[in-house]
């Protein structure tokens, strides 16, 4: 399998299984995170996601360039969705994740940590757009998350030089949330998922989703938008839960409804 699904309670851990290839995304990794992503989005028993690499040495270096960029080459042109869906594009995928960045972090790997919502990055991991450097863009969101992360001068740096960063860079540019030694990437990234599993999950999706789908409409869009998630979870039983539980002074038991 090029990409280990496992469940542990609440949260679903992700790995990209090719450390021989640095984990590059082939065909068969880029389906197979499809089909787990999904099972994932679809079970009301996972609240929160992990993406992480097999191996000490990266968590992703792209999309495989002797797999996967042929194959895009033969199909982006007649089908814009020949990428199987994933949280880069196309997943409506409003449940958080979080990348566990155990190493480098290239192209296509960088932009599936961009698609994760809170990035947990090893002080040895190295970040970077280097597509340019192939005669290429990025493909998989970086020319539009990038810039919408990071100060734009450094989005440009990035995707028009193709240099990589180190993780201390990447933190005091806003990349990344936090950077912790490589041995502790993993037990970070689920000690942030159990907070976030302590929160009411529908109430976790709407801030996402507002977030997100936000970020693309006018300010009044988007506070109707902020408007219309409110009352929709004001209708739901975690509020209630929440909402009693702060009043009767015990921790609330969320279901999810
Ligand atoms: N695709 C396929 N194989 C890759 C790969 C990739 N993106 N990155 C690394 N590998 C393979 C190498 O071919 C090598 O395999 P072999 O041992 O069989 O030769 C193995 O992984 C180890 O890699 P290196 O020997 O190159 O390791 P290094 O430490 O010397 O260099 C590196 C590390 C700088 C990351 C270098 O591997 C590299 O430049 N990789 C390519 C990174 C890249 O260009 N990524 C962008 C891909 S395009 C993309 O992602 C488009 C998009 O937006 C979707």
């Amino acid at each position: 399998m090029a990409i280990d699904y496992q469940k542990e309670g609440k949260i679903a851990i992700f790995t990209i299984n090719r450390p021989e290839a640095l984990n590059a995304m082939n065909v068969q990794a880029a389906r197979e995170l499809h089909e787990a992503m999904v099972d994932f989005r679809d079970d009301p028993e996972l609240w929160v996601g992990i993406i992480t690499g097999a191996g000490d040495r990266a968590f992703c270096a792209g999309a495989d360039i002797k797999d996967m960029l042929p194959f895009l080459k033969e199909h982006l042109q007649s089908s814009p969705w020949a990428m199987p869906a994933t949280p880069m594009r196309g997943l409506d995928l409003w449940k958080p994740l979080i990348a566990a960045i155990n190493g480098l972090t290239m192209g296509g790997g960088l932009e599936i940590a961009l698609a994760c919502d809170l990035r947990i990055a090893s002080e040895k991991a190295r970040f970077g757009c280097p597509e340019v450097t192939l005669g290429l863009i990025p493909g998989w969101g970086a020319t539009q998350r990038l810039p919408r992360i990071v100060p734009w001068c450094k989005a440009a740096e990035l995707l028009l030089t193709g240099k990589p960063i180190d993780a201390q860079e990447a933190y005091r540019i806003g990349l990344v949330n936090i950077v912790v030694p490589t041995e502790a990437v993993m037990s970070t990234a689920k000690e942030w998922a159990e907070v976030i599993c302590q929160a009411g999950p529908l109430a976790v999706r709407a801030a996402k989703e507002a977030m997100i789908r936000g970020s693309s409409l006018t300010l009044e869009d988007g506070l109707r938008l902020e408007n219309a998630l409110e009352a929709y979870l004001m209708s739901t039983e975690d509020f209630t839960e929440g909402t009693t539980a702060f009043v009767e002074k015990r921790k609330p038991d969320f279901k999810g409804k």
